[in-house]
């Protein structure tokens, strides 16, 4: 049986901190995607996770804390870039990679020397860490290679029974998973593509940052397979998104359809153009396409400029068989 709690009820809230300390898993609400969370120092509770999710040993996890003075416990040491962009950017949507503490389980970072880790901006979840002192690993709160959930009605849809409980903290406002930046090495580097991009790190830093485009890192977890719905997607151009198919189809458009009432298309959602909104429902818009049982998925081409990278990343890895 899963729990479904309210972050919004105070007891629901101390109900998921005494779950978590119990070792148990808790889905979590974060301002990105919802997490599948437990207790980062109980390495039992952390295997837990990659039962529940069928995810592969070495994709290693995201750790997020509710204090930046947490940082120099579970790393070896805070470079000052990591301080600065800590301090500049969380609680948000960026994870940085650094190395971890000796003590830290290599069950968590998938047996590697680093450590991924950041401060997620949900008041409830803040709350949650701050209050209970935890330090939770959390994966997105899907089975492994599957769509990232952005409301808990889809974490129930895809993981019920597998977890002691559900947080529910409203629908994830910016949808889409943190910019990754590893600062292992001498300049920093941009793992995955997310809401914060490699140049506003670089302006921000006033030093250059590796692009995702610029180097290729096997990451396990980084696959090109990943965040999928069951059915078929197709990216199309503007001009492709229009035609009728002769099947059904699922579209997400950006520019307006010509035809709404084409036989062939059981459903035309007309996307934002604006990009942090065209985030925010990407994935409600892609499990809402999935449910409808279409023969595929079509989605508009969205624009190449850099702050749509993030979009572009998880829409190709979509789009790939
Ligand atoms: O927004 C997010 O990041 C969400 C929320 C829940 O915080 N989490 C998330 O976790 O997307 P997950 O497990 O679905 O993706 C984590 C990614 C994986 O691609 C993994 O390879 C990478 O982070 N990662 C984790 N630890 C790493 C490390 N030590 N070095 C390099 N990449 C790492
Ligand atoms: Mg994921």
């Amino acid at each position: 049986m899963t729990l479904l709690l309210d972050a919004k009820r105070d007891s629901d809230l101390q109900h998921a901190i005494s779950l978590l300390r119990a070792g148990e898993l808790v889905a979590v609400p974060t301002e990105t995607v919802y997490g599948l969370a437990a207790d980062a120092r109980q390495p039992a509770a952390v295997s837990g996770i990659f039962a529940a999710k069928q995810r592969p040993a070495n994709h290693p996890l995201i750790v997020h804390l509710g204090h930046i003075a947490q940082l120099e416990e579970w790393v070896t040491q805070v470079p000052d870039v990591a301080l600065a962009l800590a301090n500049h950017f969380w609680p948000g949507p960026l994870t940085l990679v650094l190395p971890k503490a000796t003590w830290v389980d290599p069950i968590v970072t998938g047996g590697r020397d680093t450590l991924a880790l950041r401060i997620p901006a949900h008041p409830a979840l803040r709350e949650l860490l701050q209050r209970g002192n935890l330090a939770v690993a959390a994966p997105s709160a899907n089975p492994h290679k599957g769509l990232s959930p952005t409301s808990a009605a889809q974490v129930m849809a895809c993981m019920q029974g597998k977890l002691a409980a559900v947080l529910d903290g409203g629908d994830c406002t910016v949808g889409i998973e943190s910019t990754i930046v590893d600062l292992t090495s001498a300049e920093p580097r941009v793992l995955r593509a997310g809401p914060i991009t490699a140049s506003t790190l670089a302006d921000f830093l006033g030093s250059p940052v590796h692009h995702p485009q610029q180097h290729n890192v096997a990451v396990p977890g980084n696959m090109q397979v990943h965040y999928r719905p069951r059915t078929r997607l197709k990216l199309k151009t503007s001009a492709e998104v229009q035609l009728d198919p002769g099947y059904r189809v699922a579209r997400l458009l950006l520019s307006e359809p010509q035809d709404p009432v084409s036989v062939g298309f059981a459903l035309t959602r007309l996307m934002p153009q604006d990009k942090p909104a065209y985030a925010r429902l990407l994935y409600r818009a892609l499990h809402e396409a999935d449910q409808l049982g279409a023969k595929e998925i079509w989605v508009e081409l969205p624009p190449t400029s850099e702050d749509w990278a993030d979009v572009q990343d998880r829409l190709g890895r979509a789009a790939s068989s």
